[in-house]
């Protein structure tokens, strides 16, 4: 490690992390779909960071928005409004599927899911929320008891009122088939009576393995939850802007949610910025009743002017149907992947947002890692194939058994056959490991 390195390991916290296992990288510079470190190696960005770089880095015309807005004024209360903000509002309100009409600002995903999990409450009068095992949806006392993966466990009992549903994974669920997860839910409903707020799931799922549902899944949610009284959320914070190939993972299904927290690509990542945005009713509820939420910084006007040239960039260059079309090459190619190495037991995705989940027997579908083996600090396959990855100049996410694929959307297919090379060479080196 260089100095820079070491003085970051040694003042600043690593996120998810065994401190003592920190060895950060530092970065100098990144353009386009590359990001190189200080000893002047590039890697090619396959992750678009953490699923959030959509523009890729350096956009210039971004650059140029919040200079703009930065010479104008930087700061404001929320209190007051700004050209920026109020287009923003408008804008969101047009792009999100059905009568989704109004927004809340916060800093980032975490804060626009812990907003959805109250408006929900206060907006039925009741308490508690199905959330799903096979999900993340952020690191607040709430949201965590939200998540259903492993970084839950060291803060449970975070909130009371959450229960979790079985999930959408086809290649794995014991129920047979994903659709008779949807039967259970029906029935958990029934079994709590008249008092859950709201369903809340990824549409599409990210960090916990990309998990894309059967076309017939989210609209049935949908009509359980209604039937039950019950509100759906969509946590759309990675699935979100593009990044499936629609400007939403809902609209793959033409599914209007009555809650929907966006962030991450709304700026694509270059300033923080979230918003949790509601239906016509919800709305409406709160003009007589106190809406209790608020942030010093909601609505920043930098991150609103950020977010509103992003939106523009992704309609002027037509990002989304080029998501779409990138992402059937990009699929078709894992699927060729898959056909050579044994060790990837499925590949899965939709649009720029894509999966590799490992396998050491494709036969029993053992992983190689134990589950949870992140917070539990033990040995990991997948950290050393994204470790070899990044060697070999590709940078890619892993979480649970799974090679996150989700490359910035400006991405060109010879950048997408780059990046294919360095997931080759890593799965060369898993299959050696391969029962
Ligand atoms: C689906 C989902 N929801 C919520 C969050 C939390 O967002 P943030 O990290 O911006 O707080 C994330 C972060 O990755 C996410 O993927």
């Amino acid at each position: 490690m260089n100095e820079i390195e070491q003085m970051d390991q040694q003042y600043v916290f690593g996120t998810w992390s065994f401190q003592k296992n920190v060895h950060p990288k530092q970065i100098v510079a990144a353009e386009g779909v590359y990001f190189t470190d200080a000893e002047g190696r590039r890697y090619l960005d396959f992750s678009s960071q953490l699923m959030c770089s959509q523009l890729g880095h350096k956009n210039e015309r971004l650059n140029r928005a919040i200079q703009a807005q930065a010479s104008k004024f930087a700061y404001i209360a929320p209190g007051f409004t700004c050209e920026a903000r109020a287009k923003l509002g408008k804008k969101l309100a047009e792009i999100t599927p059905g009568d989704l009409c109004k927004t809340f600002f916060s800093p980032g995903g975490t804060e626009a899911i812990e907003a959805a999990l109250m408006i929900a409450r206060w907006f039925t009068g009741k308490q508690k929320i199905i959330s799903r095992y096979r999900s993340y949806h952020g690191s607040t006392c709430g949201s965590i008891a939200l998540t259903g993966d492993p970084r839950r466990w060291a803060t449970e009992p975070a909130i009371p009122g959450i229960l979790k549903a079985p999930d959408p994974y086809e290649y794995r669920t014991v129920f047979g088939s994903v659709m008779k997860t949807l039967d259970y839910i029906d029935e958990m409903l029934t079994l709590e009576g008249d008092t859950v707020a709201a369903v809340i799931v990824e549409p599409v799922v990210g960090s916990n393995g990309i998990l894309v549902p059967p076309p017939e899944y989210l609209p049935e949610l949908l009509r359980i939850c209604h039937k039950h009284g019950a509100l759906l959320i969509a946590d759309e914070v990675m699935s979100g802007f593009g990044r499936c190939g629609e400007w939403f993972a809902c609209d793959l299904w033409e599914v209007v949610p009555d809650i929907m927290a966006v962030a991450k690509g709304i700026t694509a990542a270059y300033l923080p910025l979230a918003g949790t945005i509601v239906n016509e009713e919800i709305a409406a509820h709160f003009n007589d009743n106190f809406f209790n939420l608020g942030h010093t910084y909601s609505g920043h006007p930098m991150t609103v002017a950020a977010a509103l040239e992003t939106i523009q960039i992704y309609e002027d260059e037509q990002l989304i149907p080029a998501a779409k079309r990138k992402g059937n090459y990009l699929l078709d190619k894992l699927r060729q992947l898959q056909a050579r190495h044994p060790c990837v037991g499925e590949v899965r995705g939709v649009g720029l947002f894509c999966g590799v989940e490992l396998v050491k027997d494709r036969k029993t579908k053992e992983p190689f890692d134990e589950y949870g083996v992140k917070v539990k600090g033990g040995p990991s396959v997948l950290a050393q194939a994204t470790g070899k990855a990044l060697a070999g100049g590709v940078y890619m996410v892993g979480m649970i058994n799974t090679l996150i694929i989700a490359p910035p959307l400006i991405i060109s297919e010879a950048q997408i056959d780059e990046g294919l090379r360095g997931l080759d060479q890593a799965l060369s080196w898993v299959d050696t490991l391969v029962d």
